[in-house]
């Protein structure tokens, strides 16, 4: 272990006001702070005498192991992850750059994830009470996971009958992924399921919509959008998604009965 530290921070889906006291710290101590730059920009207002690091779309792994690097000789780093950092983020590349570090014997720092909003809840909060049953979160890029891998889970998913949060849904390159799960969870579930399209939550430019599967191809979905995927029991309310967590509703209530009348008890 050294002397410095390393802290994987959640930034969040874009709101600062979504951001931990515990994230703002892990910024407010560090001497460095690494990231995307579009995630730089995002808490710029946070940083004041840091040192930035900016990185480009697809450096993860470059990232990651400078970042543990600077903290390994001995620097306070914070690196900034979109949404939560142990969802579909930095802190698994993080955490196998110490391994490296581990297994040839190099010194590494005392490293810490610090959690932030996930996507899904964030646009689960927009959307209503999508997630109030069991869930399942899947990314649709088949840059690291082949689409057999992917295909499979959200088969399986869709059959028993989760919540669908789909990550990564397109990209400038791929296209065609949403519509092949789109025709997945349709061999187990209604056209009239309920989805929710939430592109950029709690951005300046966010954009929602309730539409069902029947509907999703008529929507514009990009790489900053993610889906939630009714379950069976998934209903509209009032315009807004929900999955009913089963409790009993109460009596409904009859019409008020004043205490002396001839039916009181
Ligand atoms: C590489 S994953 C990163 C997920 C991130 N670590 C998190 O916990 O939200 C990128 C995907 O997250 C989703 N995403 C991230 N931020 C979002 C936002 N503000 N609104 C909607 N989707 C978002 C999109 O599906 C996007 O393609």
């Amino acid at each position: 272990m050294t002397a410095g530290r390393l802290f994987v921070v959640g930034i969040g889906p874009g709101e600062l006001a979504l951001l931990t006291d515990q994230a703002r710290a892990a910024l407010r101590q560090a001497e460095v702070v690494l990231g995307y730059r579009a995630y730089l920009e995002q808490v710029a207002e946070l940083l004041g005498r840091q040192r930035l690091e900016p990185f480009e779309l697809g450096e993860e792994v470059a990232r990651a192991e400078r970042a543990v690097q600077l903290a390994a000789e001995g620097a306070t780093v914070a690196l900034v992850s979109s949404g939560d950092a142990g969802v579909f983020g930095m802190a698994s590349p993080v955490w196998e750059a110490v391994e490296r570090r581990l297994a040839s014997g190099r010194p590494v720092p005392a490293t810490e994830v610090v959690p932030g909003v996930t996507a899904a809840l964030a646009a689960a909060a927009l959307l209503g009470a999508p997630l109030g049953a069991d869930w399942a979160a899947i990314s649709l890029s088949d840059l690291l996971t082949p689409w057999e891998v992917i295909a499979r889970r959200v088969e399986l998913a869709a059959a028993a009958d989760f919540v669908l949060a789909l990550y990564n849904p397109t990209s400038s390159r791929r296209r065609w992924q949403i519509e092949r799960a789109r025709g997945l969870i349709l061999g187990h579930r209604r056209p009239e399921t309920p989805v929710g399209v939430v592109r950029r939550a709690f951005r300046p430019d966010q954009e929602l919509l309730v539409t069902n599967l029947a509907g999703l191809p008529d929507t514009s979905i990009d790489m900053t959008t993610v889906l939630i995927v009714g379950a069976a029991s998934t209903r509209l309310v009032a315009g807004r998604l929900v999955t009913p967590r089963g409790y009993r509703p109460p009596p409904a209530a009859g019409p008020e009965r004043s205490v002396d009348s001839p039916g009181s008890p």
